[in-house]
């Protein structure tokens, strides 16, 4: 039995909860037993183990319910070149972006792969995510591809991290290739990754030069088939359609959603499809149309937010910082985004009965942030203020 005792403040992200002042958790068998106020404590201090607080501030791990993550080499000089004024799609048709990152990972071992990518993996965890979904893409043929799905599954078994596998096998259009081509071969992969369990989700880049929704429809209707969960990259750089998709068939979450309408918010709210947001992404890219996220909670519609972390559009796996973001440019109060930072990705990944919140039945996963108040996580920006991760009820060095 684990005792957290004398928090300033804990922020659960429960409705039933909210945010206690001078509060407790208590922990057993890698779960939440009890949250409630320091008098109130159910079980004798004696037997437990305890973690004092000291006035600091609990919130629930952050669950990053969009990465890139496993990825080979950098893309440094790309980040310079939008600086210098060229758009990302504009490099990605000089041969850069997705496909420049495509070229490394298949050169890449497995083992190589590993080992770059339980670096990022850590790093995200020394900043407060507990759980992360990560993708493949970057292989663009079955071996590659496999690779990193095998990555990510051995990163999940190695680290003191949930990871949530997705395949991404149609997130560019492979070099010599036509798109429809492609994403029948995509198509033809999905039964081997449903056997070998290798991916919860499918995911596609729905996005006009890439894959329309058409074949986004064809794909997911296959993947859904098969007993995958679906998700959509969509509406980032213009409308197509990939939301009200994702709404039809169910999704558990579309992205991005920069260039979403009224009607497509009416239609997520309505099926419950969760919007994931990416501040980071506009943030990184110079842009300035974040998704419209205070319009989507006025409308009822399940928000995330998330970083995206990749090599190209969004090189952070700070959630710190996305708060920061959400607030200024989505117009978020603080309570909301870090309630998308946690609850909110935990609904993105179908994970809300697990984690996401500090309420009893819940995995452990618990920040101890060294400020005098939650709103101050997102106000002294870009730094790390984390002082401890618990995950599964285990206190992590970071
Ligand atoms: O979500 N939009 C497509 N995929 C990523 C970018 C990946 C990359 O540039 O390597 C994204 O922004
Ligand atoms: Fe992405």
């Amino acid at each position: 039995m684990l005792v957290i005792r004398r928090a300033k403040q804990i922020f659960t992200s429960s409705d039933k909860y909210g945010i206690l002042e001078n509060g407790s958790v208590v922990v057993e068998d890698g779960r939440i037993l009890w949250v409630g106020p320091d008098e109130e404590i159910p079980v004798s201090l004696e037997k437990a183990r305890l973690i004092d607080a000291d006035g600091m501030v609990i919130t629930p791990g952050f669950v990053d319910a969009h990465t890139h993550i496993p990825f080979y080499g950098h893309r440094a000089d790309e980040f310079e070149m939008r600086n210098m004024g060229m758009s990302y799609m504009e490099i990605r048709e000089r041969g850069g972006g997705i496909r420049r990152t495509v070229r490394m990972v298949r050169r890449a071992t497995k083992e190589q792969l590993l080992e770059y990518n339980r670096k990022l993996v850590r790093k995200a965890l020394s900043h407060g995510t507990t759980t992360l979904e990560g993708k493949s893409g970057y292989g663009l043929n079955l071996r590659d591809e496999i690779k990193q799905l095998e990555v990510l599954r051995e990163l999940n078994e190695s680290e003191p991290i949930d990871i949530v596998p997705t395949f991404l096998g149609a997130h560019e259009i492979p070099e010599g290739k036509d798109a429809a081509e492609y994403i029948e071969e995509v198509i033809s992969w999905l039964p081997e990754i449903k056997e070998r369990n290798l991916a919860v989700f499918v995911d596609i880049f729905c996005e006009k030069g890439v894959f329309s929704v058409q074949h986004a429809r064809k794909l997911l209707t296959r993947a859904r088939e098969l007993g995958f969960k679906l998700k959509l990259h969509a509406e980032e750089f213009e409308r197509i359609g990939g939301a009200m998709l994702g709404a039809e068939l169910g999704a558990v979450s579309v992205d991005h959603l920069t260039a979403i309408n009224e009607e497509d918010m009416e239609a997520l709210a309505e099926s419950g499809t969760v919007a994931v947001l990416l501040p980071g992404t506009t943030f990184f890219l110079g842009k300035s149309d974040y998704a419209p996220g205070r319009k989507m909670l006025e409308k009822g519609v399940k928000v995330a937010i998330a970083t995206d972390f990749n090599p190209g559009s969004s090189m952070s796996q700070n959630m710190q910082f996305m708060i920061t973001l959400a607030g200024i440019y989505m117009h978020f109060t603080v309570e909301e985004a870090l309630r998308a930072a946690t609850l909110g990705g935990a609904m993105a990944l179908d994970l809300q009965d697990e984690v996401g919140s500090v309420e009893p039945g819940k995995k452990a996963d618990i920040l101890l942030f060294n400020v005098p108040d939650y709103r101050y996580i997102p106000y002294n920006y870009a730094v790390n203020n984390l002082r401890m991760v618990i995950k599964d009820g285990k206190p992590l060095t970071l």
